[in-house]
């Protein structure tokens, strides 16, 4: 029956505009082995291949959706979503969804329906999660749940036998991305329309250059109960779907392909951060939403001066291991993006330059 019903799909051409990343005869025999019961077995179905939007890491992401010839909506249970990653990020993303399936309580992560590896990297089939809402982070209540769940993830990584990410070397990367960086910043502000980000230079000079000091203080001396293990270590709002189910709201974290070891205070810092950019409230409750990750790992809740440090130095780091170069590069004309997305990139290289502006401030007291 899979054999006679794939190949009806190889026979049908899929829609969308999907880059060729993705292995078509892989997708066809997976769909016809994931859908025959869904489709109780019928005849011809076609494949509806919607790309979605993100693929800064993944080569590709889609949305494949399975109808049965004739209908006018497919059934859910016949959506899902494949994800083809090139690099090691494939092994790491897979590690975890397998690490964190038998979680207590609600999923954090989509089902991961199989694994196909080839050449260095894999293609992911998973579940797809339909957004309650395009943009739900204007009800803070939202991002103070997701600093929950994060907390929640925390707890449950560290007991995990073989920690997924653990035998990346993320440091080396970190410390190459930050001197590019650097040279970035110094590379933009020689140019009279980035004369505003010159004080910023000498600030970051210094942190990139104690920035193994900086990782140790953040790894080896933790806040108590914030010793490192494995983090999502790419928290922000592309990265988190609200879906509703059942009158419930349950928050999926999607994109594992940067799952490492380091400290939880660079996940939070990374989600309250990140969607400051956008929610001037989660930027005005700030330190509310902190407190919450404290209460939510049942720690107490004083956001005392190594908390702070810690926090800001998390911050630095994740700004230096890509974010602020890709805000600099894209308020600078990088790709060619419209006025809109200039503007955004460049309030955003502010946001983080702010961030390495406080951690310099913490290092040098
Ligand atoms: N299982 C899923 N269910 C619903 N939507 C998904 C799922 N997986 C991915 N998406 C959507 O596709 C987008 C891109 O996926 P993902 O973040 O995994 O890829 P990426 O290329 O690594 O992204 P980026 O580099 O932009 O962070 C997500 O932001 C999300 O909107
Ligand atoms: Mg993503």
């Amino acid at each position: 029956m899979a054999d006679a019903m794939a190949r009806t799909l190889a026979d049908e051409d899929a829609d969308g505009d999907v880059d060729g990343g993705l292995d078509r005869g892989a997708l066809v025999t997976f769909t016809a082995r994931h859908t025959t019961g869904a489709l109780g077995g019928l005849g011809s179905v076609g494949l509806d291949i919607r790309p979605l939007r993100g693929g800064l890491q993944a080569a590709t992401v889609a949305h494949v959706r399975v109808r049965r010839a004739g209908a006018a909506r497919p059934a859910d249970s016949t959506e899902f979503v494949v994800k083809h990653v090139r690099s090691d990020g494939a092994t790491r993303e897979a590690a975890v969804y397998e690490a964190l399936a038998g979680l207590d309580g609600p999923p954090l992560t989509p089902r991961l329906l199989h694994v196909q590896r080839r050449g260095g990297g894999c293609d992911l089939y998973l579940e797809y999660v339909r957004p309650w809402r395009r943009w739900p982070w204007g009800d803070t209540t939202l991002a103070g749940r997701t600093l929950e769940e994060l907390a929640r993830l925390h707890a449950a990584l560290a007991t995990v036998g073989h920690a997924p990410g653990a035998d990346w070397d993320y440091e080396v990367e970190l410390r190459e991305s930050a001197a590019t960086t650097l040279e970035a910043l110094e590379t933009v502000t020689a140019k009279g329309e980035w004369a505003s980000f010159r004080p910023a230079v000498p600030e970051m000079r210094r942190v990139v250059a104690a920035l193994p000091a900086v990782r140790r203080r953040l790894l080896e001396a933790p806040s108590p109960g914030l010793e490192p293990g494995p983090i999502h270590g790419d928290v922000h709002p592309g990265n988190v779907v609200v879906a509703r189910r059942g009158g419930c709201l349950r928050l999926v974290l999607l994109d594992w392909g940067r799952v490492r070891r380091g400290s939880p205070l660079e996940d939070v810092s990374s989600w309250l951060q990140s969607l400051g950019l956008w929610e001037p409230e989660a930027a005005r409750r700030h330190d509310t939403l902190l407190r919450r990750y404290l209460y939510a790992r049942a720690l107490p809740d004083r956001l005392d001066r190594d908390l702070r440090d810690g926090y800001w130095f998390a911050g630095a780091c994740n700004a230096l291991a890509g974010t602020l170069r890709y805000h600099l590069a894209v308020a600078d004309g990088w790709r060619s993006p419209g006025p809109r997305a200039r503007a955004d990139a460049a309030r955003a290289a502010r946001a983080y330059l702010r961030v390495v502006h406080r951690a310099d401030a913490c290092w040098r007291r």
